[in-house]
């Protein structure tokens, strides 16, 4: 027997109704903050991440699902803003669209070893800003994702935030780190004796006691950050008190991905346990300039969906909500003509089904009862000679013939369907 592979999920009918709806109220909150849809492929070249998310990334190290075709080298995507970035160069939508605002929804693949909350096939709800360097606009940013959070009915979550400030800063960031732990070297775990040579800002968010005890009497603060940057991240932290977003001022929260600049955040839940982050983002404005476009700066965040849902106390969307009608036919010609009278019922916007095991006429009504119909239509030699239907209320348990023209209209009234094109009818029923 095949198994899925590690890390991997199906996502049974019980449950697409929940993605179903967090992914309904993240397109009315992206929509209500003015941000339109982008969709971008799932295989992508790897460079593209080696240059965006940086060669010593931990993603691009250890996690890339990569194929060969001839000399290239393909990905399937690890995260969205480097293929965001990529699509706003390649499509020139800098000179079509100005400052560009888009979200996303979309599965990403990590080769992880997996774990409560940490798969090898997750997904991103995610957004990115490409175009403005406006601090007001980390603001919106991390408004956004509050306000997210709360339609998905998840509390208790905490904003961490930081500024590794701009690439000079970060530069000497890295320069006071260097300096700091030049001579402590051995104080630090294996992970971080290599970061040290190759990635040394990810020393800052190590979860090793001992690394954290060493970093910690570097008193990291904002010493490293520019008149601009400082000013950037205090504008920022005002603007989250007016808006009454709480947040913690995290000086050790640096992300694992090279191309953040200026703004970075991660809003963590502790029911998660260890993978604790819902959802993390920052700037990157030099990232687009990186890839070969202008100099053009970004903000962007991505949420976990796996781990919104883990959290989220939203009672599912009630799939019952539709009103099914289920016909039931007792021979071979009726067969026919409830084939026929699905198909009229369908057009008319009504959502209808019939059985296909063969059951006998107790077995059939079971179904109906178990599919939580509302009314069973049933077809057999007496009605077939009689030219009617019976329809019966599964409600009321009521049952009476009708012609079709009376039961069109019965279901009319019993469904509060008034008779509209089948478009609509189908939209307003089914919502
Ligand atoms: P990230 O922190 O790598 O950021 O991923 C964002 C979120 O995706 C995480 O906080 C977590 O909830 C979820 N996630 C990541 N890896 C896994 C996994 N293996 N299994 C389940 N969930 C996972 C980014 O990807 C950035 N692109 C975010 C961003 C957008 N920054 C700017 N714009």
């Amino acid at each position: 027997m095949f198994k899925r592979i590690p890390g991997t999920k199906d996502i049974l009918p019980e449950e697409v109704s929940r993605w179903q709806q967090i992914e309904r109220i993240a397109h009315r909150i992206f929509t209500i903050y003015n941000y339109q849809e982008i969709r971008f492929p799932i295989l992508e070249e790897a460079s593209l991440f080696n240059r965006s998310l940086g060669n010593y990334s931990e993603v691009v190290q250890k996690q890339m699902f990569l194929t060969r075709s001839g000399k290239d080298i393909y990905a399937l995507r690890p995260e969205g803003t480097a293929s965001v970035a990529r699509a706003y160069i390649e499509n020139n939508l800098d000179k079509i669209k100005g400052l560009l605002k888009v979200y996303y929804i979309g599965p990403m693949f990590r080769l992880e070893r997996p774990q409560k909350g940490r798969l090898r096939q997750f997904h991103h709800i995610g957004c990115e800003v490409i175009g403005s360097q406006d601090s007001s606009l980390d603001a919106e940013i991390i408004s956004l994702a509050d306000a997210l959070l709360n339609s998905f009915s998840i509390n208790d979550y905490q904003i961490h935030l930081n500024s590794l400030g701009c690439k000079k800063d970060k530069h000497l960031l890295a320069q006071i780190i260097q300096n700091g732990l030049k001579d402590k070297l051995d104080r630090l775990c294996a992970d971080c004796k290599r970061r040290f040579k190759v990635n040394i800002l990810r020393i800052l968010d190590c979860k090793n006691k001992d690394c954290q005890e060493t970093i910690k009497q570097l008193e990291i603060q904002d010493k490293h950050l520019c008149l601009g940057c400082k000013t950037d991240f205090e504008e920022l932290k005002e603007n989250l008190r007016l808006l009454k977003i709480d947040y913690q001022i995290n000086p050790y929260l640096v992300r694992g991905l090279d191309y953040y600049t200026g703004m970075v955040f991660e809003i963590t839940h502790k029911r998660l346990g260890s993978q604790d982050a819902l959802g993390a983002g920052g700037r990157y404005d030099n990232l687009i300039e990186e890839l070969g476009g202008h100099s053009t700066p970004a903000v962007g965040f991505a949420f976990g969906v796996e781990r919104l849902l883990l959290v989220s106390n939203f009672i599912p969307y009630n799939l019952e909500s539709k009103k099914l009608i289920y016909i039931i036919t007792l021979d071979k010609e009726a067969k026919k003509l409830g084939l026929e009278l699905m198909n009229n019922l369908r057009k008319k916007g009504f959502c209808v089904d019939t059985d296909y095991e063969g059951k006998t006429l107790k077995g059939a009504m079971r179904k109906a009862n178990d599919l939580k119909a509302s009314f069973v239509i049933i077809i057999g030699e007496d009605e077939l000679k009689k030219g009617v239907f019976t329809l019966r209320d599964m409600l009321s348990g009521g049952q009476k013939q009708l012609n079709k023209e009376q039961l069109i209209q019965e279901l009319n009234l019993g469904i509060g369907l008034k008779q509209q094109s089948a478009k609509n009818a189908t939209y307003s029923y089914l919502r």
